[in-house]
């Protein structure tokens, strides 16, 4: 949530499209689910009792970019707890968030993590790259399948939980019938997508750029007694260094972000031993792009996922399977 306003009257939601240096208050969005739908007044409470600024991203001019509180990000679990992040520009509020936490807490038990996110860059990103955890958790368990998944404050998580555990659910029917030994999860996060194949008998091997991520999967992995070999790795799945890891494998599960794999992973794909790939995309466009650099697969299957309600986005699993 976008945070506008002021510390007394903050907005929660995005910046009004018909004027961008108002906010529009999104505090009771059908989109939410009900445990963030009671959060929310409870946080825009916080920003007036701890006197949190909103910034003030205004129209260029010199006397706009004051303020502290950018956004406010929300995680409820599917055992209802959540994780909260402010995202503010520097730590000079710290100490009134600090001292504010049982405030909160008395407030919204449901609270397990909080953090402040440091960004002071005036640009029109979410966050920036220092974290401050407030609280003894630093992760929030998302409980899903038969696997906990470990959320940590700057990893990548599925938009919309009960559409997640949807998604790794199909992955997972699908892949039961192909039964591959040998697995690689390129672009694996947290581990949801490797977790849920795990089976006796089969080895699965997840690469992930970002290291607190892989932690989180290896952490899942050992709570879990999984059976078969999981492991990750921190890497670029791009990276010329996994073609052998590719050739050797049966199936590949491609999640990639928005910009796809690009030619060069898809072509390295191509020359695989791989006979199937099961790709999950947010990203129709660089999905059709891939596939016609994978001229050897075809879709066996397709699913589209209503990831993103009410918006024009959506998330689609394809399994491709070698032609020849
Ligand atoms: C759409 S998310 C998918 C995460 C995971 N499969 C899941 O279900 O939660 C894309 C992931 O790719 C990671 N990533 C981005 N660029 C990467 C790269 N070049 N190599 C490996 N991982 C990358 C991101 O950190 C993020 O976790």
């Amino acid at each position: 949530m976008v945070v506008t306003g002021t510390a007394a009257a903050p907005t929660l939601g995005i910046l009004d499209p018909a004027d961008p240096s108002r906010g529009y208050d999104l505090r009771d969005c059908a989109l939410h689910t009900p445990g963030i739908v009671a959060a929310l007044p409870v946080l825009a409470a916080l920003v007036s009792a701890a006197d949190l600024t909103p910034y003030d991203v205004g129209s260029g001019q010199p006397v706009a970019q004051r303020g502290e509180l950018k956004h406010v990000l929300v995680t409820e679990s599917p055992d209802g707890e959540l994780m909260v992040r402010l995202v503010l520009r520097s730590t000079a509020a710290e100490a009134r968030v600090r001292k504010h936490l049982p405030w909160l807490r008395e407030r919204l038990p449901a609270v397990r993590v909080v953090t402040i996110n440091v960004q002071p860059e005036h640009r029109a990103v979410l966050e920036g790259e220092r974290e401050v955890v407030l609280t003894e958790d630093d992760t929030l368990p998302m409980r899903m399948g038969g696997v906990t998944l470990h959320l940590r404050p700057r990893s990548f998580f599925q938009t919309n939980t009960a559409v997640a555990a949807a998604l790794y659910r199909e992955a997972a029917a699908w892949v039961r019938d192909l039964a591959p030994e040998r697995v690689v999860d390129l672009y694996c996060g947290v581990g949801g997508f490797a977790l849920h194949l795990a089976a006796p008998g089969r080895t699965v091997t997840g690469i992930e750029i970002s290291a607190d991520a892989v932690a989180s999967a290896e952490r899942s992995r050992d709570e879990a007694d999984l059976p078969g070999t999981l492991g990750f790795a921190v890497g670029d799945a791009t990276a010329p260094e996994h073609a052998a890891l590719l050739a050797g494998a049966d199936l590949v599960v491609v999640n990639p972000p928005r910009r796809g794999l690009g030619h060069d992973l898809a072509r390295r794909l191509e020359g695989s031993g791989a006979r199937h790939v099961l790709y999950s995309s947010c990203n129709p466009e660089t999905l059709a792009r891939d596939l016609a650099d994978l001229a050897s697969y075809r879709p066996v299957r397709g699913r589209l996922l209503d990831m993103f309600p009410q918006t024009p986005h959506a998330e689609v699993l394809v399994l491709l399977q070698r032609s020849e």
